[in-house]
């Protein structure tokens, strides 16, 4: 991560009067003083400001139940941000790993952690999500070896990675993706000749929605390492 990044992050301090320390020659990694912010340097390092050495804070793991009429973004556009439903400090450090559209209801993943988001969004990680799929015609019977097989989505050049459907009754599904592609749902069922008529997202990986809507908590020590590797402060 960039040193200003890290100093930021490790202290109370705004970006800019970090940029000012770094620039004065306040801060040092590895005994060493730097001058130039961008500067790539590792939570190993030792890094110190004004001879004080700076510890990381700990990143955090957040669940959270989207509630419809929310987006997925730090600040509200054409309907309010999730993130106002979180009273946490620092939000504008967090993101969503795996956003939902407006009208999608479910279970959100927040962190500051870009190393442990990777593992839930990136299609190569194969991490499940399970969505409950509510369709406007009944389910025709060969969809669930169609998306097995995986489906070409209109202005795309790859076939979608297997997915596997549960019926629950005609007009009613669980669809388990492994992969994030925009609208995918909604563009998977379209590509069928359907419609989705509503959207919730109930489980990620090993992680299942136990939060009322617009409720949140902590993700346990166990269940962030279920997604993989986690930054340890040193
Ligand atoms: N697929 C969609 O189409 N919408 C979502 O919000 C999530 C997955």
């Amino acid at each position: 991560m960039r040193l200003d990044k890290f100093v930021c992050k490790s202290t109370e301090l705004i970006k800019r009067d970090v940029i000012q320390y770094i620039h004065l020659g306040a801060v040092r990694v590895n005994h060493s003083v730097i001058t130039n912010e961008a500067t790539q340097v590792h939570e190993n390092n030792t890094i110190m400001l004004n001879g004080v050495r700076l510890q990381p804070r700990a990143f955090r793991y957040i669940l959270m139940h989207k509630a419809a009429g929310t987006i997925c973004s730090n600040k509200d556009e054409a309907y309010p941000s999730l993130f106002n439903d979180l009273n946490v400090g620092r939000v504008s450090e967090l993101h969503i790993a795996g956003r939902l559209d407006a009208d999608t209801t479910g279970l959100v993943l927040i962190t500051d952690d870009g190393r442990w988001s990777f593992n839930i969004t990136q299609p190569a990680q194969k991490c499940e999500k399970v969505y409950r799929v509510q369709l406007a015609r009944k389910l025709s019977a060969d969809v669930p070896t169609t998306f097995a097989r995986g489906i070409l989505l209109q202005g795309e050049a790859t076939l979608t990675l297997p997915a596997q459907v549960t019926v629950i009754h005609a007009k009613e599904v669980l669809l388990t993706i492994t992969e994030g592609r925009f609208h995918q749902v909604k563009r998977m069922f379209a590509a069928v000749g359907n419609r989705v008529v509503s959207l919730h997202r109930e489980q990620i990986g090993d992680v299942s929605l136990d939060v009322d809507i617009g409720q949140w908590r902590y993700l346990t020590r166990a269940e962030v390492d279920s997604f993989g590797h986690a930054f340890e402060p040193s």
